[in-house]
């Protein structure tokens, strides 16, 4: 369907995963192809954002050259070139955003610039045709933690967010200290399923106060246990500090949908593909009445899948963004 906007390329560098994805209509996902970095960064226990952009420029055209094969579309067929443009690591963004705006031109198609965060909003839907606004989207990443209600497509409320570090932050904290490498969010999940979420009664910060979060303390809290505990088995810390985490999502999550009063609840984001919060935030929806949306574990963490389908949403409202958009590092999300 050339020249109708359908058929959309997205890119996206805003971090450490160098991802291209052709998404048609803004659901079906024709192809998804990630090359994640993290072995380049592991050793100093997090991203470096040289490391990281240089490892953009050299990835970014086998990224895109695969993610077109797969999708079996041809370049020039594109319909439109989407690339996020923030938030994120300047140098990073500024490798995609370049490649994206070349290939833009070279296709003579519209070239659309994707807020990151409005992207994680758009997992679910790339997986479920029936997902609708109005709803409340939990979002929650590495540098991201908020509840956000969605009235309609592009339009946004932030009920909350972090006052502190986001909830991938605190995994990746907390497995840092527990010596359990980077990322530390997959490796806190892998461990906490031999831990018992019981075993230690950490603190659920601003349970009940708004919805806004505080990871930092609970992450204060973890250490100064175990250091009273040496002998303490860390899978118990581990499972027991996810346990604190997810009651805290979980619950503001189920109060915003009760006080906004939408049918309709999802998450996104990086620590959305955790196997407790996952379980929990779906017992959660069986208890209320809620129609709950988990977007598949590839589709929460960074991907280019959910810059195209963001990118198809822009694409309807706003027309094409201009060339001289620039990479915007603190970027923010929309908000009516
Ligand atoms: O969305 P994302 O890929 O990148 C950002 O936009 O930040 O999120 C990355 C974050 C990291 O902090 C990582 O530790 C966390 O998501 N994460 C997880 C899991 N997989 C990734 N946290 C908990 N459990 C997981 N299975
Ligand atoms: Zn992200």
């Amino acid at each position: 369907m050339t020249g109708t906007g359908n058929v959309v390329l997205g890119i996206e560098t805003s971090c450490d995963e160098t991802a291209a994805a052709v998404v048609a209509g803004g659901r079906q996902v024709r192809s998804s192809v990630v090359s994640s970095q993290v072995d380049l960064h592991a050793r100093f226990g997090g991203v470096v954002p040289e490391i990281a952009s240089r490892a953009h420029v050299e990835l970014l055209v086998p990224v895109v050259a695969e993610a077109l094969v797969e999708s079996g579309v041809e370049g020039p067929d594109v319909d439109a070139v989407a690339a996020t443009y923030g938030p994120g690591l300047v140098g990073s963004l500024l490798v995609g955003l370049a490649g994206a705006k070349a290939m833009a031109l070279v296709w003579d198609v519209p070239f659309v610039a994707v807020n990151h965060l409005e992207g994680h909003l758009y997992s679910a839907f790339l997986e479920d045709p029936t997902l609708e606004p109005p709803l409340v989207a939990l979002l929650v990443s590495g540098g991201h933690t908020m509840l956000v209600f969605m009235e309609d497509y592009g339009r946004y409320r932030v009920l909350g967010s972090t006052v502190d570090d986001a909830a991938g932050e605190a995994f990746d904290k907390v497995a840092r200290y527990l010596g359990l490498g980077y990322p530390g969010g997959p490796a806190i999940d892998r461990l906490a399923i031999t831990g018992d979420p019981a075993a230690v009664d950490f603190p659920r910060a601003m349970l009940d106060a708004g919805y806004d979060f505080s990871f930092s303390g609970l992450k204060t809290a973890v250490v100064t246990y175990v250091r009273a505990h040496p002998d303490v088995p860390t899978e118990d810390v581990a499972a027991s500090f996810q346990q604190a985490v997810v009651d805290v999502l979980v619950a503001k999550t189920r109060r915003a949908a009760r006080e906004t009063g939408v049918p309709t609840v999802c998450l996104g984001g990086g620590v959305a593909a955790n196997s407790a919060l996952r379980e929990h935030f779906l017992d959660a929806c069986t208890t209320d009445g809620l129609a709950g949306f988990l977007p598949s574990r590839s589709m929460c963490t960074d991907n280019a899948a959910m810059v195209a389908a963001a990118g198809w949403w822009r694409l309807q409202a706003d027309g094409p963004s201009p060339l001289d958009t620039g990479a915007e590092p603190n970027l923010r999300l929309p908000v009516v």
